[in-house]
Parts: C-alpha cells; sequence; structure tokens
C-alpha cells in the first residue's frame, strides 16, 4: 500500500496528463438526424471533459457545462424561402422519381448550405473573435468541400465526419478514389459484387460526377473559400493556404459506419468507423402509455416510423389509408411515428407523434422494424437485434437497404402508392421466417464486439491526433499525388511520343534501304 501523499501525487499527475482540450464542432445541417449526430460527438468529448463550441442549428434547451453552442437556426429559415424548392424533400412527390442524390439541384443545396452556415453573422462574428482557440475542429462533411478553409483559421488539425457509409466522395479527402468496380457510389442502387452492366454504370456514374463536381462546383467552390476565409485570415494575421491545401489536409475521418451493417470499405490508417456513437449505453424507459403496450402486446409489436426528415404526414391519404388498412389486418399492435391526428385508427394500431425510437427497439416484445433505411435507424435496428422491413426513399437509403437485405436482417419494398400489399408481405416473411432474426442478433453481436465502444474511439483517435501534432504519419501518401500521375498519364504521354519518334525514325530508316536496294538493283540491272 502507498502512504496517502503519495496517491495524492499519482491523482495529481493524472489530471495534468489528461488536459482538457476544446474542440470547435461543425454541424449545421438542420434536419435532425444530422443534429443528433453533432450532439453525439459533443456528448463524448464533454464527457471526456474536453470543452466544446458547437454550431448546430438544433441547440439544447438548457445550458450544459462546457459547452457554448452557436445557433444558426437561421440557415434553416433561409433555405426554406423558396418554399416550392422544399417540396421536393416531401414524400407524396418522391414516388416513382430517381434518387434525387443524383441531381445537380442536390449538389447546389449542398454547396447553398455551406454558404449559408459560413455566411451567417453569428458565425462570421465568432470567426472574426481573436479570443477563439481550438486543439482541433471536426466537420460534418456534407458534399461541399470548401468548410475546410475553418481549420488554417485556428491553425489545428482538421477532423472530417462522414454520417454515412463510406463511399469514394468523402474517401476522397483522405485517400484515393476507391475502384468503382466493387465500391459503389452512395447513391446507388446496385452492392458488390457487381455485374458487367452495374460495373460499367458505377464507372459511369463516377467519371460524371468527377467531371461534373470539378469543373462546375469546384470553381463555385474556390471563389467562395476566397471570398469568405480570406477577409478572415487577414484580420487575424493569418496566411490563408490555398483551397487544395487546405481540403486535403485532414488529419482523421470519422466514418458513421461499421462493416457488420455496410460495406468493409479499405480505409487509410487515418479513417475510422465509429458508427453507432450517438446511441446511448443506457436504455431511457419507455412512456407508461407505450411500455403498457409493448409489455401487453402478446402476438409482438410492430414499429413503423419513415424518419424525422420525410414525415409519414406527407403522405398521399390514399397511401395512408391503404396502410392502415393493411395493419389492421394483423394480430401484431403496430406503433407508427405520424405527425398529426388521423380518424379512423384501427384497434392495434398506435400513433405517436415523436417516438422514442431507441426504447422501442430495445423492447424485447418488438417483432421488426419498417423504417425508411436512413443511416442512424438501420444501426439502431442492428445495436438492438431488430430486423427491418426498408421503403427507401433517396439518398444513401438504398446503399443502407441493398445490405440488409445481402447480410440477411431485411427486406426491402419499393416506395409507391400501392405498396401495402408489399408491405404486408414482407411483414409476414419476417414473422414467419425466424431466419431475419437471427441474423440481425448475429450483425448486433459483432457489431458490439470491438476493442472499445464506438464513443470511446471517437475520444481515443481525437485526442491521439492532437497529441501527434496532426497524426502526419498516419496520412495515405495518396492525397499528394495528382490525378494523372495516379492514371499515369504522364506516362502514355512519353510512350506515345516515343512511338511516333520510333515510327517516324524508322520509316525514315527503311525508306532509305528501299531507296538503296533500288539503286542496287538499279546498278545490277545496268551490270546486266
Ligand atoms: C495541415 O495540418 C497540420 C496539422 O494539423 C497543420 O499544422 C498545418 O498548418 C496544416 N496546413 C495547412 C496548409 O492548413
Amino acid at each position: 500500500m502507498l502512504p496517502k501523499k503519495y496517491t495524492w501525487l499519482i491523482l495529481l499527475s493524472l489530471i495534468s496528463i489528461n488536459e482538457a482540450l476544446r474542440i470547435l464542432v461543425w454541424f449545421p445541417l438542420f434536419s435532425k438526424s444530422h443534429n443528433i449526430l453533432g450532439k453525439g460527438i459533443t456528448k463524448h468529448l464533454l464527457e471526456a471533459g474536453h470543452e466544446v463550441v458547437h454550431v448546430t442549428s438544433i441547440p439544447q434547451k438548457t445550458p450544459v457545462p462546457n459547452l457554448t453552442e452557436i445557433d444558426v437556426s437561421t440557415i434553416e429559415k433561409k433555405f426554406k424561402e423558396d418554399a416550392e424548392k422544399y417540396e421536393h424533400f416531401k414524400l407524396k412527390n418522391l414516388v416513382g422519381k430517381k434518387n434525387f442524390g443524383d441531381s445537380l439541384f442536390f449538389l447546389y443545396m449542398a454547396y447553398e448550405i455551406s454558404r449559408l452556415s459560413l455566411e451567417d453573422e453569428t458565425v462570421q462574428k465568432f470567426f472574426a473573435d481573436p479570443m477563439q482557440e481550438f486543439d482541433a475542429v471536426i466537420l460534418e462533411w456534407f458534399f461541399s468541400d470548401y468548410i475546410a478553409g475553418i481549420a488554417p483559421l485556428y491553425n489545428c488539425p482538421l477532423i472530417w465526419v462522414g454520417s454515412t457509409e463510406a463511399h469514394w466522395q468523402v474517401l476522397k479527402l483522405v485517400d484515393d478514389i476507391p475502384n468503382p468496380a466493387y465500391n459503389v457510389d452512395l447513391f446507388s442502387l446496385a452492392s458488390p459484387p457487381l455485374t458487367f452492366w452495374e460495373r460499367v454504370e458505377e464507372l459511369w456514374t463516377m467519371v460524371k460526377k468527377y467531371v461534373v463536381i470539378n469543373c462546375l462546383v469546384v470553381p463555385f467552390e474556390k471563389r467562395m473559400y476566397n471570398r469568405i476565409f480570406s477577409e478572415i485570415a487577414e484580420k487575424k494575421g493569418i496566411a490563408l493556404p490555398s483551397y487544395d491545401d487546405a481540403v486535403y489536409n485532414a488529419s482523421l475521418l470519422y466514418l458513421y459506419s461499421h462493416p457488420s451493417i455496410g460495406t468493409p470499405f479499405r480505409l487509410p490508417q487515418n479513417a475510422k468507423y465509429v458508427g453507432g456513437y450517438h446511441i446511448d449505453t443506457k436504455v431511457k424507459p419507455l412512456p407508461k402509455d407505450l411500455q403498457k403496450i409493448m409489455d401487453d402486446a402478446k402476438e409482438g409489436v410492430i414499429y413503423f416510423s419513415m424518419g424525422s426528415n420525410l414525415q409519414s404526414v406527407d403522405m398521399t391519404e390514399n397511401m395512408r389509408n391503404s396502410l392502415l388498412k393493411m395493419f389492421s389486418k394483423l394480430k401484431q399492435k403496430v406503433i407508427w411515428k405520424f405527425e398529426d391526428d388521423l380518424k379512423n385508427v384501427p384497434e392495434n394500431v398506435h400513433l405517436v407523434k415523436w417516438a422514442p425510437q431507441q426504447s422501442i427497439l430495445a423492447h424485447p416484445n418488438l417483432k421488426m422494424f419498417i423504417t425508411h433505411g436512413g443511416q442512424l435507424s438501420t444501426t439502431e435496428a442492428i445495436h438492438f437485434g431488430v430486423p427491418v422491413v426498408g421503403i427507401p426513399v433517396f439518398g444513401d437509403q438504398y446503399v443502407n437497404m441493398k445490405s440488409a437485405e445481402d447480410k440477411g436482417f431485411g427486406i426491402s419494398v419499393k416506395l409507391a402508392e400501392d405498396m401495402a400489399d408489399d408491405i404486408l408481405a414482407a411483414v409476414r416473411e419476417i414473422l414467419n421466417n425466424p431466419i431475419y432474426k437471427t441474423k440481425a442478433k448475429e450483425l448486433s453481436a459483432i457489431f458490439h464486439d470491438r476493442p472499445m465502444s464506438p464513443g470511446q474511439e471517437l475520444v481515443f483517435w481525437l485526442e491521439y491526433v492532437v497529441r501527434t501534432g496532426g497524426a502526419k504519419h498516419l496520412r495515405s501518401p495518396a492525397v499528394q499525388v495528382p490525378m494523372y500521375q495516379k492514371l499515369y498519364l504522364d506516362l502514355m504521354v512519353v510512350l506515345v511520343l516515343a512511338f511516333a519518334v520510333l515510327w517516324t525514325v524508322g520509316k525514315k530508316v527503311i525508306g532509305k534501304r528501299k531507296v538503296v536496294t533500288i539503286s542496287k538493283s538499279g546498278k545490277k540491272d545496268k551490270v546486266n
């Protein structure tokens, strides 16, 4: 046993090793799910004793020690001023549409959201404040790169967060572009192994996007980058790095995914899977009414939610009624997250305007989750080992549901006016065939089988990056190599030139020889 005075010494030294860091967490998106991810990071950092400034559209109502929130909720109002554009996102307007993530409008939207948040008055004031210093900045990457300019303002390491499954657009920030022959686009409908035509389509999608982004988006971004950041940098007396030097200088990439639910991508040393960190390790108790419904459900419960962005209330009346009718045929209780009141609701259907999703998923009587296939929903389903029926609508939801089907814990149904019968068939299949539940449990065990929890891992790598001055030793050399060198276009030019020279020289030599032969024969002729 150590004498008491030594215990104090040891305690003191521990405190001085665990120095509190000051971190900027940039998650300005006004969608609820993105906000959940920003809050999750913030929570883990605060619990580890660090100080956080969180740029968010949905601030917390009560003050939290060591947390400063910068409220950017005005960007939602500005963005939605053009209400007609916003209609694009409503469920009823997405039936039978192509994935709108592939549209130019989507690229424009991402660029605009970044612009609105960077130009926000509060943010501008905050950037200009000379008292603000940070040990690292954590930025949510959402289809535009130029927010990378925030890190140089504080001369500290940059950490990207990809809030979806890995994909080439986010991986290219820290590594090479992955091979499209077996790494599909985030908005793809296919999954590996790919057929010949799928492979061709993936290549085409990537080349097309690469060209559009580099020729159309990047010039805009560069202009914006210089306009927004050079002024602040000048005020602060900092030399602003070039756009490329800022964008491709990340120390770390957090990926909100895990191989148990998605594709096991080949990642560079500084990309880390932290999917699941937002899930509370301790399940909160259900509200009394829901607890009773779930406890009493002898035949089990089916939980239905289209997430927070896509609201069930935006379905057409026809779709809504056919779903109610279909649910009435089931013996199970159905909890449906529906954001309004409805008449003629069958006895076994219970509508809730807000659902404590994690607590519902954790209940042993839950049979399945009917979901839109958002990344948070499918991750929570696997965290709790629940099979899913998915109705993907846009974005990465197709990729997520394709993976759920391939892995055997879910069935996908196509979004349509008359999808009720298809959903019923999928629900019956999952109720009657235990394989889906077994798979979900199996994958859940794999999901939890990690050296440390995703929240701990997130904190560990952040501290590691700060400790090692930006973890330069983990960075992939690929980010330093321009595309023409990766494709060996320079070698190609050399080979073509060499061939051309050989060809010309060769032609001349052969040509001369011919002349010589002719003249020889000519002489011979004369001799004869
Ligand atoms: C790149 O990151 C390192 C480490 O975080 C930092 O020291 C350096 O200033 C950054 N360079 C640029 C050009 O931003």
